[in-house]
């Protein structure tokens, strides 16, 4: 079975995803980290990320590998685990950046098929209703106000240490919105059969609940 769950940053898809893939002990798969990954290899070999054809080859050139472990899944990067520092807030915009490049969607978009071969996983991404595995068993799409997904990156950050502007880190979720949104290749979008969560007014375990519910609910096919 896969499952697909796609929304714009800070929707909690996430989080949900996670504990949705713990309850039915499936495999959890976050796309968004292997973007990531790309950024961060290619911005360590000195390359500028507008370089699309060594961004590219960088892509191509990319062993990655989920782990499963106690304190959470990590990604190994050529072996390495990458999975603190792909969190970074550089890291995300460089992520951005080369997740707009087709030759680099291309190749993850084949891993991510790759992946779920295998069968039992829930993936979590933009694009994985739509694009990754249009056939998915069950898609579901998280969304959230802007203004309540700024504030909980808001509280992240705070969380952190970090000293921001509510209102700054609102107005960069609308940016970031705008720009996955219009890009021209896998833009953020709902598949026509997914189904919507607003999640502005849920908390975590209420959007698990509902999630995990409707999987349970299903008669086996
Ligand atoms: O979810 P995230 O912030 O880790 O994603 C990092 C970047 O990768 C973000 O700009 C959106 C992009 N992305 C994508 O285009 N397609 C995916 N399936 C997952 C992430």
């Amino acid at each position: 079975m896969i499952i697909a769950i796609d929304g714009p940053a800070g929707s909690g898809k996430s989080t949900v995803a996670r504990q949705v893939a713990a309850k039915l002990r499936f495999r959890y798969i976050e796309t968004g980290s292997m973007y990531r990954a790309v950024a961060w290899k290619a911005r360590q070999r000195g390359i500028d990320l507008g370089d699309r054809e060594r961004v590219a080859e960088v892509a191509r050139g990319l062993d990655l590998e989920f782990v499963p472990r106690p304190e959470g899944q990590s990604l190994l990067v050529d072996g390495e685990n990458a999975s603190p520092v792909l969190k970074d807030e550089e890291v995300g915009r460089g992520a951005a950046v080369v997740a707009a490049y087709k030759e680099v969607r291309d190749i993850m978009t084949a891993k991510q098929r790759e992946i779920g071969r295998s069968g039992n996983v829930v993936m979590d991404g933009r694009d994985i209703g739509t694009i990754v595995f249009p056939e998915a068993d069950w898609k579901f799409f998280l969304d959230a106000d802007p203004a309540e997904r700024g504030r909980r990156r808001y509280l992240e950050l705070k969380g952190k240490n970090q000293v921001v502007d509510l209102d700054v880190i609102v107005e960069q979720v609308k940016q970031r919105d705008h720009e996955d949104r219009n890009r021209p290749i896998a833009p953020l979008r709902p598949a026509r059969d997914a189904i919507l969560v607003d999640t502005t007014h849920l908390r975590i375990e209420e959007v698990v609940d509902e999630v995990a519910r409707r999987i349970q609910a299903a008669p086996a096919s």
